[in-house]
């Protein structure tokens, strides 16, 4: 059995035209949303992912702008910075890109961006809500997976879903929204015993471990749906996920290839947040 390898490049643009296309119906009452994405550093991997959030941004006519911090700024400096971010009505959503250097509390600074204007979802008051089920942003990356999942038509509810990685960014989110869809759900994690064990039950595999290709067929059960959140840079220089993708093309049900859907997608979930802060912001939701 060989995979339904997904194509990503047909299933981002298809949901990125209807989002244009909510930009354009708010261009008409006069309200363009607005993102601005920190960028700390010169973590050669960020700078690639701020920028394609940026253009992304541009294609679907939302505006943003980019602020770009030497590595040496102070914690007092970025929080004055989200302050004035925080007060500024042409912004509806902040996002600060991770990681941070070392001698700034990364807490503290995502804690100190308005709730409201949260996209990432990273706040403790957006991920309490996040948790019991209560309207507003879903973190990119989870929320993007599960877009994946619906709109390949894969049924959730009832399903077995395996997570491996408990990060907050993905792992732990991913399970609550895997939750909220009703599936029944396992987090894996570096000290999970037998794992192969336990992730050959998933019907939905999905591996956010953050090391990559060690999702080998043996970890996957015929015909599963795998989805590969990981990106990982190898020594060769190529990218690649926390699957084994060749070895696994030939035991799953559907695979996503990475590069070029899952991060994709995760973009594509910011500009929806982006959007929807906006819409908020001028009392229309
Ligand atoms: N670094 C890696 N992934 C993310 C993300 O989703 N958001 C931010 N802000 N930083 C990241």
């Amino acid at each position: 059995m060989t995979a339904h390898v997904i194509n990503g490049k047909e299933l981002v643009s298809s949901v990125r035209e209807q989002f244009k296309q909510e930009v354009s119906e708010l261009a008409e009452k006069g309200i363009q949303p607005g993102l601005a994405v920190v960028l700390v550093g010169d973590d050669a991997a960020s700078a690639v992912y701020v920028r394609n959030k940026a253009k992304a941004c541009e294609a679907a006519g939302i505006y943003s702008v980019v602020h770009r911090l030497p590595a040496e700024t102070s914690q007092e400096e970025l929080l004055k910075l989200i302050s004035e971010l925080n007060g500024d009505a042409a912004i509806n959503g902040i996002l600060v890109q991770l990681p941070l250097p070392k001698h700034i509390h990364e807490e503290t600074v995502l804690d100190a961006i308005d709730v409201a204007k949260d996209v990432d979802c990273f706040h403790p008051v957006n991920v309490g809500n996040l948790m019991i089920g209560k309207k507003g942003f879903l973190p990119c990356t989870p929320a993007g997976v599960i877009e994946i999942l619906k709109r390949m038509d894969v049924q959730i509810s009832g399903k077995h879903a395996v997570v491996i990685g408990r990060s907050n960014i993905v792992g732990k989110p991913m399970a609550m929204l895997l939750l909220r869809e009703h599936a029944t759900v396992t987090v894996c994690h570096s000290k999970t015993p037998n794992m192969e064990e336990i992730t050959r039950q998933a019907d939905i595999l999905i591996a956010a471990v953050g090391r990559a290709q060690m999702i080998k067929a043996k970890h996957v059960k015929p015909g599963a749906v795998v989805v590969d959140v990981g990106i990982n840079r190898m020594e060769s220089g190529k990218l690649a996920g926390d699957v084994d993708f060749d070895d696994v093309v030939e035991t799953a049900g559907m695979i996503t290839p990475v590069p070029g859907v899952v991060g994709p997608m995760t973009i594509t979930m910011l500009l929806k947040n982006t959007i929807e802060a906006a819409k908020r912001a001028n009392g229309l939701v």
